[in-house]
């Protein structure tokens, strides 16, 4: 099987997926709107399947944890507490020239990128050279490659020192020094840095006066940490315990170019664990390779997925790590993995006046609880499942192709049932099968078309398994079933379909590898 080249990879998933109904751009009609997308017809199956994977995974298989669905609107103190009204920023730089907004951290760091890729060209120059190529001793030793990795670190700390004073002077002077051009205007006539709030705010009530300024929520988090208390007393909690939710949540993002990557409106998929003080980084460690180990149960390709442990930590939190997936674009932050103290609840603790404490029987005293957090974009999830799915294959003959391999539990349709011809009562068959399958898996019917061009189709949008009947199912009851990956074809009775594929496509499947 030959994976797309990187280059065309990109622009491959984004036309696959408009062509098959998994994404289109939002009201498209009008021209689009950036950075929002609408989910088609298969693209909200699989959204759905792999949301219902992480529900039952996070909630179904954990006894203490448990999920809830928070309003997007929350009060505006929540906001306060939570520090996003006050440092929820990007530091934004305009091109004069051009008239173009950056973020002005992106400008850097696609600088160092540009260093990064210059090393790899070196690497793989080498590799082409010499046998028993070993990377590592190449990347200690090679001058050139020495003198980029300098620069690298060199920028690195600068720009870090920079963020950390919240010096943005110094991070104006830093684009200057390295001599950053727009991309469109070729220019270095730059404004200063300013910090720009990335929450969208709108207002409530009807009458002017009386309206008052609140937020789409920015993150599913907070929904969670206001209603610690309620869910620990009714639910009747015992610490350690969790709390999940998936929902929508929006970012005034600057940059966003990067199709469902980094989208204004998007879905979080988030779970705050609340543990005793003190035993939160063997809870971090746990959920580090609890979620990795999900990641992977997905089948594609171990070497697919890396952690990045967080250098310079946010305020608030004492570990953080990144599980990062390899886009076509290069490897990117997929989830992530948070110990976030007794923050958040504190925070909330001493703008509401209300005590979230937690009564630990065994200690015998109370305590505000340390949280720990897995935080996974469910659109990026997706980008990255359908990246790593879709296959372009050459056959024998020289026939090519396309196939999203999809985790079978995870495709929109797990299979499709193809009368062979449409007279003789086949038809008819395929219908009787189709509505005794209905029940219990999404599954569809196609008749038009050549069996090969059915194929095809079913290949393109992942449908694991084809059943077709021909004239020989009328006699013995049976039919041919046809696997996606290996093409290979076998015969089954059509009484057993039911076990056939319930053992192959049900959520079950990945739930047993955890
Ligand atoms: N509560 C913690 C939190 O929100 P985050 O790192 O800002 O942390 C968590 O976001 C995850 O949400 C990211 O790892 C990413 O998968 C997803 N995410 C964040 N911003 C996004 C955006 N603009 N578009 C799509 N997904 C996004």
């Amino acid at each position: 099987m030959n994976p797309i080249k990187p280059e065309d990879a990109f622009k491959n998933i984004i036309s696959h997926s408009k062509e098959y109904g998994f994404i289109f751009q939002s009201s498209e009609i009008y021209d689009g709107l950036s950075a929002v997308y609408d989910y088609g017809q298969l693209g909200a199956e699989l959204k759905k399947n792999i949301r219902d994977y992480w529900w039952q995974a996070m909630v179904q298989l954990h006894h203490n944890i448990v999920g809830i669905d928070a309003a997007i609107f929350m009060h505006p103190t929540t906001w306060k507490a939570s520090g996003h009204v006050d440092a929820f920023n990007d530091p934004l730089i305009d091109n004069k020239d051009s008239k173009k907004r950056y973020r002005a951290d992106v400008l850097i760091e696609e600088h160092i990128g540009k260093l990064e890729d210059k090393i790899a060209k070196e690497v793989e120059k080498a590799a082409k050279r010499f046998e028993n190529f070993d990377e590592a001793m190449f990347r200690g030793t090679n001058a050139r490659v020495q003198e980029y990795q300098k620069k690298i670190d060199e920028i690195e700390a600068r720009f870090k020192q920079a963020l950390n004073d919240n010096n943005l002077e110094e991070v104006k002077q830093i684009i200057l020094d390295l001599e950053i051009v727009c991309p469109i205007s070729g220019s270095r006539n730059w404004t200063d840095v300013r910090q720009f709030n990335l929450m969208f705010s709108t207002s409530m009530g009807s009458v002017s006066e009386e309206s008052s300024t609140i937020y789409l929520r920015p993150e599913t988090a907070q929904g969670i940490f206001v209603n610690y208390l309620n869910v620990q007393k009714t639910g009747r909690m015992k610490i350690p315990f969790g709390i999940a939710q998936t929902g929508k949540a929006f970012r005034n993002e600057i940059v966003a170019r990067q199709f469902i990557f980094r989208m204004r409106e998007f879905e979080q998929m988030e779970m705050q664990f609340f543990v005793k003080p003190g035993t939160e980084m063997e809870w971090y460690a746990y959920w580090k390779q609890a979620r990795l180990n999900w990641h992977l149960s997905l089948g594609l390709g171990a070497e697919k997925y890396r952690y990045h442990d967080h250098v310079k930590l946010a305020h608030y939190a004492n570990a953080a790590c990144d599980i990062e997936h390899r886009f076509p674009f290069g490897f990117k932050e997929l989830e992530g993995i948070h110990s976030r103290t007794d923050f958040d609840l504190k925070q909330h603790e001493s703008f509401s006046g209300k005590k979230l404490q937690y009564f630990d029987p065994e200690l015998n005293q109370s305590y505000v609880p340390y949280v720990v957090e897995t935080s996974v974009g469910l659109d990026r999830l997706f980008l990255s499942i359908l990246s790593s799915a879709l296959k372009e294959e050459t056959l024998e003959g020289g026939d090519t192709r396309s196939v999203l391999c999809l985790p079978p539990a995870l495709a929109p349709y797990k299979a499709a049932i193809f009368p062979l011809v449409k007279k003789d009562g086949l038809p008819e068959l395929a219908e009787s099968i189709y509505t005794t399958l209905k029940f219990d898996f999404n599954v569809a019917i196609d008749e038009k078309d050549t069996v090969g061009k059915r194929y095809r189709r079913q290949d393109a949008i992942g449908t694991p398994f084809c059943i077709t009947v021909d004239h020989q199912s009328l006699e013995d009851k049976t039919v041919t079933v046809r696997h996606r990956d290996s093409m290979q074809q076998e015969r089954i009775a059509i009484s057993a379909l039911q076990e056939f594929l319930e053992q192959r496509v049900s959520l079950k499947v990945l739930l047993k590898t955890l």
